[in-house]
Order: C-alpha cells, then structure tokens, then sequence
C-alpha cells in the first residue's frame, strides 16, 4: 500500500483561500535526490507568484493550465530520511537546507536533489536555516552584481565607503542585503515604511526614507555606488540617475504587468544602459550551494540573523500564505514541519 502524507495542496492557480489539505503519497527519492522529514519551510513573494500562476508568463513552465507541482514551499530545513540509489553524500539522520525550485515544502516530506543541499551547523535551527536559500542567496548575488564586494583593506586605506540604496528594505530579501551590504562595508541607505524604520535601522542603514513620504526624486543626483530595487514601481531614468558614473542599478523586484511581468522594465533597462556609465542589471538569481553555505557560517558567526516576522504551525500553513498575499512581510514567514 502507499505511505501518504499531509501536504498543503491547490490543484489550479489561484488565491490562498483555495489552498487544503490532503494526503498525498510520500515521495520516493529517485537517483541523485534524498526525501526530507521537513522541520521548517520559509515562504517567499515567488511562492505567491505560483500559486496565482501571475504573471502569465510563470504558465509555460511551471504548469499551462494548472500547476505541475500543486504545493508550494521552495526553502526547505529538515532531516535526511531517504537517499536515492546514486552515491550522493547525503546520510540518513543529516540536517540539510536548501531550495526547491518548483515548490513541495509545505508537505511532511519532500524529494529533493542531493547537490542542492547544504547541511546545517549544529547551533543554527532548523526555522533560522530555512530563512536563507532564497532570500539571503538573492541579497548575496544582488550585491555582486551591483560590484559590492567585501571592502579590502586597499579600500579602506583609500578611505572610499561605497554608499548603497537598499529599495524596499524591510521584506525577506531586503532584511539580508541591508545586513550584508552593511557586512561588506557600506554605508547603507534604505527605503521601507515608517513602522519598520527603526527595524532597518537596527540592521545596520544609517539612513531610511518612508517610502510613502519621501520621494526619492528629492534624492541627490549620482549619490549611492548602487541601487537596489527590491520594490519596483519607479521610473528606471529616475533610479539611473541616483548612481556615480560607474556605478549600477540592480532590478531585483518581480513586480510588472500580468502576461509579461518584469520582462517590459527588463528590456527597458537593456536599452537605458547601453552607452550609459550608470548600468541597470535585472537580476536572476539561481540556487547556489557554494553561497548558502558561507550564510550559514555567518548565521552561526551571529554576523548576519534573519528576522522572522512570525512562525506558523504546520496546520496553519494556509494563513501563512495568505500573510504573504496580502504584501506587507516584514523579514520572513516561516511554517513549521508537520
Ligand atoms: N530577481 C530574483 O532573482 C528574485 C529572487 C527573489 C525575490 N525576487 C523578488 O523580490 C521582491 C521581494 O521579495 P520578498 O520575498 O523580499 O518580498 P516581501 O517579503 O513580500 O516584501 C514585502 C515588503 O516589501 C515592502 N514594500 C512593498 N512595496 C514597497 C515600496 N514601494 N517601497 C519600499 N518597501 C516596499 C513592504 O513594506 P510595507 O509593509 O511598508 O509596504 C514589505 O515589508 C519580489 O518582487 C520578488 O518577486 C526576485
């Protein structure tokens, strides 16, 4: 007979009401992949993106007409329980992390690749390790692709602080690059609403600006190294113009039209930036184990620490979601194993 198990499941695209659960068969690790006993499951803006199947243009890859993984979850923390037949490194009894790209974690168990996984240091849990796939891994690479790297110590005889501009900074990925932007030795400006300021603030910008107050046309011309747009919905002329000559813009916001979503503003960008000292780079961050392993170690270092807006019980997964849809996450929302 075969084993089910619990799992929040919506067999079409839609909002989060939509959302039940059900036993469905417990996964079988196929060669190259490990089942987990999943132990936390972080959810990010992209879970909500595929559930609603918005914009249109998630269709064609992620399911036509319904989607072809009906449960969402893609940062996962849990225990090793089973391997596949190929060698893969992964033990039974391991606590591992890392991301699922089409969703299943908001499920007892999950099947995932062995080389997505990193194990978990000791005194970092579980619900914190879940925190870091996708949205420290999305901080870390948006800083390298706008050039903030860690200050050597060349930079600081030199006596250059890059200035960065952190747009929508109080949200799971922008939580990160505040911290890892001022981890790296910047002098960190930040945009997010007033009652997350002092928040922000705490995470190490020693300046924000109230995003529904303080229009950021009143900013200086050519004042940060960079700008991070996790937010979206300004003008690119007006985010080029923020940045030195030599410095760049990074899109990381999804946010666009309902068919084609940020693909218009990316091309947008494209063209802006050619010929233009001030370069806008869309971002498309990817899963990398290499990274999430060093945010582990900052993680158990105490140098970096994800803010967790709230936990919420396995049986509670589908409220959690509906927090998400509703757009106002501050850090991240995490929903324990069953
Ligand atoms: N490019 C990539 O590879 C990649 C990877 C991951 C995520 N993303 C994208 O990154 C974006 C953020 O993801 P997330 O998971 O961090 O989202 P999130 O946690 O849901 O972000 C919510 C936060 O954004 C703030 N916010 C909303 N509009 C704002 C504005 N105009 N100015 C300043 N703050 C604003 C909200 O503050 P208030 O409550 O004050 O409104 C809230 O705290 C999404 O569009 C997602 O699709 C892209």
């Amino acid at each position: 007979m075969t084993e089910t198990m619990p799992a929040w499941v919506r067999e079409t695209y839609g909002p989060s009401d939509g959302v039940h659960l059900e036993q469905i068969p417990v996964p079988i690790p196929r060669p190259g992949e490990v089942v987990l006993r999943v132990e936390a499951t972080a959810l990010n803006a992209g879970d909500i993106r595929l559930m609603l199947g918005d914009p249109l243009l998630v269709r064609p890859v992620f399911g036509l007409t319904r989607p072809k993984h009906p449960v969402r979850g893609m940062e996962v923390a849990g225990t090793v329980v089973a391997v596949g037949s190929q060698e893969i490194g992964a033990e039974v009894g391991e606590r591992v992390v890392g991301e699922l790209v089409g969703g299943g974690g908001l499920a007892s168990h999950v099947a995932v690749p062995a080389t997505r996984l990193v194990p978990i240091p000791p005194d970092v849990t579980s619900v914190t390790a879940a925190c870091l796939p996708i949205a420290a891994g999305t901080a870390w690479q948006a800083l390298d692709h706008a050039g903030i790297g860690f200050r050597s110590v060349k930079h600081t005889a030199a006596g250059h602080v890059p200035r960065v501009l952190v747009l929508g900074a109080s949200g799971g990925v922008g939580t990160f690059v505040v911290q890892l932007a001022a981890l790296r030795g910047s002098e960190v400006w930040a945009t997010c609403g007033e009652r997350n300021a002092r928040l922000v603030e705490h995470l190490g910008a020693v300046r924000t600006l109230d995003h529904r107050r303080s229009p950021l046309t009143e900013l200086p011309a050519a004042h940060f190294d960079a700008v991070i747009d996790i937010a979206g919905g300004m003008p690119l002329r007006d985010l080029q113009r923020l940045v030195i000559s030599g410095g760049r813009v990074v899109l990381v916001t999804g946010d666009g039209g309902p068919v084609l979503g940020p693909i218009p503003r990316m091309v947008k960008a494209a063209f802006l930036s050619i010929g233009s000292s001030r370069r806008i780079r869309p971002l498309a961050a990817s899963p990398r184990s290499e990274i999430l392993a060093k945010l582990l170690e900052l993680t158990a270092e105490g140098r970096i620490t994800p803010v967790i807006e709230r936990e919420f019980g396995f049986d509670e997964a589908r409220a959690a979601l509906a927090h998400l849809e509703a757009g106002h996450t501050v850090g991240k929302v995490v929903v324990r194993g069953a």
